[in-house]
């Protein structure tokens, strides 16, 4: 039996989870467009917890499968990245690091910023196909830092035909990201995709995973109590999962679930 899981992005054979096709689809839309002339770069944001690094590896998957072998597809996390003073020396030192972990590229360590966008150039030979790009958890990344990014991205982005950056999506918590920057931005807020909660049926849908793999009966009223306590916001979809949230005959509590306004990561 599958089970219910709340750490990390969920796998749909192992655990509990809802498809959200049309939320993949339309990710993967934006990425690609068009596939010869380029995708776009845009924000993903929601809280956390929500589903966003599971959306990076299902659009992984969702343009791998419906374009094969036309594009690189990889989601690069900043999460392990360790800020100091000087955070753009700090990015740059461990920037060559994010490519060997996350792309199998080996460069040597960046001492400047143009090396950087110097991977990105079709004619440097990093890529043998145009790469379509997450970067996860960039908001974690020093307001400096996000600010240099945005502007070398607007840089590519404006001179496309040079470069083999076909799609990018940033990915944070916050609905700014990256458009603040003083340089201007390419990320259109128009597409700046958020990753709603869970809707009533999405819910629903969990429990009815459950059920049939349990035989255990979830009643009707339990998972509307969920979905009304939650609002969706499932804090991962182990707090969705009857044996975490529902104290015994009871509804749990707006403290058990979590609440999104006062999810901090
Ligand atoms: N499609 C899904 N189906 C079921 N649960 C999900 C799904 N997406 C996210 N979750 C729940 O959210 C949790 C966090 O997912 P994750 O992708 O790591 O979120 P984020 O990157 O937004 O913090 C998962 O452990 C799981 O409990
Ligand atoms: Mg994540």
């Amino acid at each position: 039996m599958r089970r219910f899981h709340s750490y990390g992005p969920v796998d749909c054979e192992r655990h509990f989870c809802v498809p959200r096709r049309d939320l993949v689809e339309a990710c993967a839309r934006h990425l690609v467009d068009d596939p010869e002339k380029g995708g776009h770069s845009f924000t993903v944001w929601a809280p956390r917890q929500t589903g966003k690094t599971w959306l990076a590896c299902e659009v992984e998957k969702e343009i791998q499968a419906r374009y094969p072998d036309r594009f690189r597809v990889a989601t690069m996390s900043m999460q392990s990245l360790v800020m100091e003073e000087e955070p753009e020396a700090a990015f740059l030192r461990q920037a060559s690091f994010l490519f060997e972990r996350f792309l199998g590229i080996e460069v040597e360590a960046f001492s400047s910023w143009s090396q950087w966008l110097g991977m990105f150039l079709r004619d440097r030979g990093f890529f043998d196909r145009p790469l379509v790009l997450f970067m996860d958890e960039f908001d974690i990344l020093p307001p400096r830092v996000i600010d240099r990014l945005v502007s070398l991205f607007r840089d590519l982005y404006l001179n496309r035909q040079g470069t083999v950056l076909h799609g990018l999506a940033l990915v944070g918590v916050s609905a700014v990201l990256g458009v603040a920057s003083e340089r201007g931005s390419p990320f259109n807020v128009q597409r700046s995709l958020r990753v709603p909660n869970f809707t009533r049926e999405e819910v629903e849908d969990l429990f009815d995973q459950y059920r049939r793999e349990s035989g255990q009966i979830v009643e009707p009223s339990v998972v509307e109590a969920v979905h009304d306590a939650s609002r969706g916001w499932c804090a991962g979809s182990g707090s969705c999962s009857p044996r975490s949230t529902i104290p015994a005959g009871g509804r749990p509590s707006a403290r058990e679930l979590g609440r999104p306004s006062t999810a901090r990561r």
